[in-house]
């Protein structure tokens, strides 16, 4: 068994890798009792190091979830999925066939729409399936360092622009709907993120394009964008950079979101699947150009950028834009 180096102390926690890039399982401590501060540490270090954390048999209360989360860090509040009245930073993802899950199916790191995504994700399980519905994680940073140092010199000059876009099927289909679109274009504008970032904790560089939000590389023409994210794309399905979570009731799973990235299979339905999720806070995404401006896209109903109706998001080149890669 793997012992961090800060489990020298008399701390009970138990840290063992699950996988060779990616993953730990934390033990020897029970969730629903206040953490002591150098248990908190020695998680958050095992955190920062191995990205993917599983708790198994952790059978708390909404209220001890919320509170061991929220040791960790700022809890935040999910701007679409609804949430419990009284606890709303907690969502209850509770699948089935008559209500199947969102576009969870592609690989993705949680709300890279928003220009501050969350830092990571907690999810417990209460109901599982007896076949399917696993999580599927990929080491990013990992992803990273196995590029050769030209495409990764490459990759670190570029820029991604990010939007909601799975979440506008919500609001398509009525009047009422398109007009709440347009508020939460306002409120969620598209995000520029470094196509590669950096953790600001490891330092680490990480790959940071998703199918699920990168509706385009920006500054290049509309086929160079879809080959690079095309390349982009195939990192997260490279076996090695992998961890495969298969589920019991009672198990919570902390995610960074910027060294990771998830893909949960629909493979569970038609049966039940309920997980209860946190997000802790983050910050704003910076690559090796460092910690800019906050950089922003106004979008219109349709999911497009008014720029790019004349090409003007590809700075320089004349060519209009017929970005198959936009949002719809
Ligand atoms: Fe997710």
């Amino acid at each position: 068994m793997k012992m961090s180096a800060s489990s020298k102390s008399v701390s009970p926690v138990r840290v063992e890798k699950l996988g060779a890039n990616i993953g730990a399982e934390i033990s020897g401590i029970d969730l629903t009792q206040n953490l002591a501060r150098p248990d908190v540490k020695q998680i958050k270090d095992a955190f920062v190091e191995h990205e993917v954390l599983v708790f198994r048999g952790q059978d708390l209360t909404q209220d001890q979830y919320i509170h061991f989360t929220g040791q960790l860090g700022e809890l935040t509040i999910h701007p679409f999925a609804t949430a419990l009245p009284d606890h709303p930073e907690l969502i209850v993802l509770d699948n089935d066939k008559n209500n199947p899950p969102l576009s969870t199916d592609q690989w993705h790191s949680d709300e890279m729409f928003r220009h501050e995504p969350p830092w990571a994700t907690a999810l417990r399980s209460t109901i599982v399936p007896k076949i399917g519905g696993d999580t599927c994680f990929a080491s990013m940073t990992s992803a990273y360092e196995g590029l050769n140092s030209s495409l990764q010199g490459f990759y670190n000059s570029l820029e991604a622009v990010n939007d909601f876009k799975v979440f506008r099927v919500l609001y398509s289909g009525t009047r009422e709907g398109r007009e709440r679109l347009v508020e939460l274009e306002d409120l969620f504008p598209n995000a520029i993120h470094p196509v590669v970032r950096i953790h600001p904790i490891s330092k680490k560089k990480a790959i940071y394009v998703s199918p699920q939000t990168t509706k385009y590389i920006a500054n290049v023409r509309d086929f160079e964008s879809e080959h690079i994210l095309h390349m982009l794309y195939q990192l997260p399905e490279v076996p090695e950079y992998q961890l495969r979570v298969r589920w019991e009731p009672n198990m919570i799973v902390l995610w960074d979101n910027i060294s990771t990235q998830h893909y949960a299979p629909r493979d569970f339905l038609p049966h039940r699947r309920r997980m209860e999720r946190l997000t802790i806070k983050g910050s704003r995404p910076y690559g090796i150009a460092g910690k800019k401006r906050h950089k922003t896209v106004k979008m219109n109903v349709r999911g497009t950028d008014s720029d790019s109706r004349t090409g003007q998001h590809r700075k320089g080149l004349t060519r209009p834009a017929n970005n198959i890669l936009k949002a719809n």
